[in-house]
């Protein structure tokens, strides 16, 4: 729990960000199943007109409440570069998480919204689209579903888990070192899904269905509401060496997990330890 545990504007927060997610959703359900304009920002990374208008969607709800606050949102031209320094209120968005999902027609996608107060993440929305599910969470506040709270799997070792991952699709000089380390939970594990959706991976831990999730070369907003939501859901999140906070969100390392197979995730991940953002 950090400073600003429970406090009223998170709340207030909260409900203007779950607004905001469901003016993204209108927008990304008007548009899905037809054809898109895709561009590509680089191998393998979309954007297509659904992200850029559930954006402006978005921000615009956002604006119209807290016109003062900055924002750092995928589709926008100066947010390659972020960092995790900041003080004052910052709004953390993606409007589709999963795009290459959306723009195949396989579920899931979400929009993901964050406040960021100084250095905590103080309220999340995480929206999964196609199946109306709408995970939110506020520090100190508790994490829910659809209204209905939700809370972590009691998973102790890893025959007992489902876990999630991230293929690595961008950067593929690291690809032999990821092999590895699927060969090695493989055997361990109940089983590895690959969903395609940062966001809903980890609210899926958040709510007991995957006992952990790890992803590398991620972006803070892949990332930024689904870490809060997992951590008031009883669950840890970190990057593999163990740093709390903002670090699994800048450091393009996040390590999910039910809090009691955190541990052996971090020992079994060591080998991708040294990559970083
Ligand atoms: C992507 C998804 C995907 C993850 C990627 C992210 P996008 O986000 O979360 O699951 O593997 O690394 O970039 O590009 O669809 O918003
Ligand atoms: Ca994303
Ligand atoms: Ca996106």
């Amino acid at each position: 729990m950090n400073h600003a545990s429970n406090h009223p504007d998170a709340w207030h927060a909260r409900y203007v960000a779950e607004a905001a997610a469901r003016a993204g959703a209108v927008v990304i359900r008007d548009r899905a199943g037809k054809a898109h304009t895709v561009e590509m920002k680089g191998t393998n990374d979309f954007v297509t007109e659904a992200d850029k208008a559930a954006q402006d969607a978005v921000v615009q709800v956002l604006r119209r409440s807290f016109p003062e606050d900055t924002i750092l949102a995928e589709e926008q031209d100066d947010s390659e570069g972020s960092s995790a320094d900041f003080s004052g209120r910052r709004w953390i968005i993606d409007p589709i998480d999963g795009t290459t999902n959306f723009m195949h027609g396989i579920p899931p996608y979400a929009v993901s919204i964050a406040l960021q107060q100084d250095d905590a993440i103080v309220a999340a929305v995480v929206f999964d689209v196609p199946h109306d599910r709408l995970y939110a969470a506020v520090s100190g506040g508790g994490a829910t579903c659809n209204g209905i709270p939700i809370a972590v799997n009691d998973a102790a070792t890893l025959p007992e888990a489902v876990i999630a991952t991230g293929f690595p699709y961008r950067r593929t000089s690291h690809t032999d070192l990821y092999l590895d380390v699927i060969g090695t939970l493989l055997p361990t594990v109940r089983g590895i899904r690959r969903h395609g959706a940062a966001s809903i991976d980890l609210v899926r831990v958040a709510e007991g269905a995957y006992g952990a999730y790890y992803e590398m070369d991620l972006k803070p907003w892949d990332v930024a509401a689904g870490a809060l939501i997992v951590r008031e859901a009883g669950g840890r999140v970190t990057t593999i060496g163990g740093a709390e906070g903002l670090h699994p969100l800048f450091d393009a390392q996040v390590v999910a997990t039910n809090s009691r197979l955190h541990a052996t995730m971090q020992d079994a991940l060591a080998p991708l330890h040294h990559i970083h953002a």
